[in-house]
């Protein structure tokens, strides 16, 4: 390309910072990566108009990239977890899992997962630290239409009764306690014992702790436990049962509380029905279903 040849581009100024920008985009770029280049630089740009930032404040803003980035690890997703308390993970989630009103709905996934479980029979306690308030989880898996699923297989992780999963434990809680891989029978069902949920702080020793806390806002997640149900020929649905009575279940700080999934949590004072299962008068029962969308 000869001078005479070589494509002018518009000179930078305050008015026009956003078009400057996007207008030095190649001819030959792929065209959604030339749509989210430009839109993300379109709306950084109107921020910065609307911010007014002094170079101090322009300064921190780097500063807390480069920290939330120093705070990632192959066990800490800092940047995952400032997605989630700002509301963009759950946003991502809904835009890619509109589902027909029937079906289970999701929600987010968080950094405990642990993939890889081996099955565990129906009924089994997953609770092998003896702490928290019983509770038994009975569930079918079900299609839009109401046919049980069978052999669906469904992971289940949550925090023990001092807010904390066993991955961030290690050498504290016993390996594996409050997780459990089941499958479900000819009618669809499964159930396991464990324990209700409580509420639990993300982690708050990093830079998002810091944002939260600069914001006014608490680090807590409303009690929940996690269920990953997976069937063939049907969408994998990732998403939480909530407990009713949690303080926290209207300003979840992630975002992740949908009417659908509160449970129905009953407190079950049965002398019988707890010695067979083991458990000691009252304990918790919840009965929710998982209604999977068939893929397209
Ligand atoms: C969780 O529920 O495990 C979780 C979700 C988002 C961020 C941190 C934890
Ligand atoms: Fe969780």
């Amino acid at each position: 390309m000869n001078a005479s040849t070589k494509q002018s581009f518009p000179l930078f100024d305050e008015a026009h910072s956003a078009e400057a920008v996007n207008a030095r985009i190649g001819p030959n770029v792929d065209p959604r990566t030339r749509e989210i280049a430009s839109a993300v630089v379109r709306h950084l740009h109107a921020a910065v108009k609307e911010i007014e930032p002094t170079h101090e404040e322009w300064l921190a803003a780097i500063n807390f990239l480069t920290n939330t980035g120093h705070m990632c690890s192959d066990w800490r997703q800092e940047f995952i977890l400032l997605s989630d308390v700002l509301g963009v993970s759950m946003l991502v989630d809904a835009i890619n899992h509109r589902r027909p009103t029937q079906a289970t709905e999701n929600t987010i996934l968080g950094p405990f997962f642990v993939d890889g479980l081996s099955i565990s029979d129906n009924g089994t306690n997953i609770c092998r630290d003896g702490k928290g308030e019983p509770l038994v989880v009975h569930s079918r898996v079900v299609d839009i239409k109401g046919a049980p699923i069978s052999g669906a297989t469904i992971d289940v992780w949550q925090t023990n009764d001092d807010g904390f999963y066993d991955v961030q434990q290690q050498g504290i809680q016993p390996e594996g306690n409050l997780r459990g891989k089941f499958t479900s029978d000819a009618d669809g069902r499964f159930w396991f014992r464990s324990v209700k949920p409580r509420f639990y702080p993300i982690p708050d020793d990093g830079p998002v702790g810091k944002m939260l806390g600069k914001l006014g806002r608490h680090p807590n997640r409303a009690a929940h436990i996690h269920f990953i149900i997976e069937a063939p020929g049907f969408e994998t649905v990732i998403t939480h049962i909530f407990a009713p009575d949690c303080p926290y279940l209207q300003e979840d700080t992630v975002f992740g509380v949908k009417e659908s999934l509160i449970g129905r949590f009953e407190h079950v004072e049965d002398a019988d029905a707890a010695e067979k299962l083991g458990f000691t008068s009252p304990f918790w029962s919840v009965e929710q279903d998982f209604v999977l969308k068939p893929l397209a």
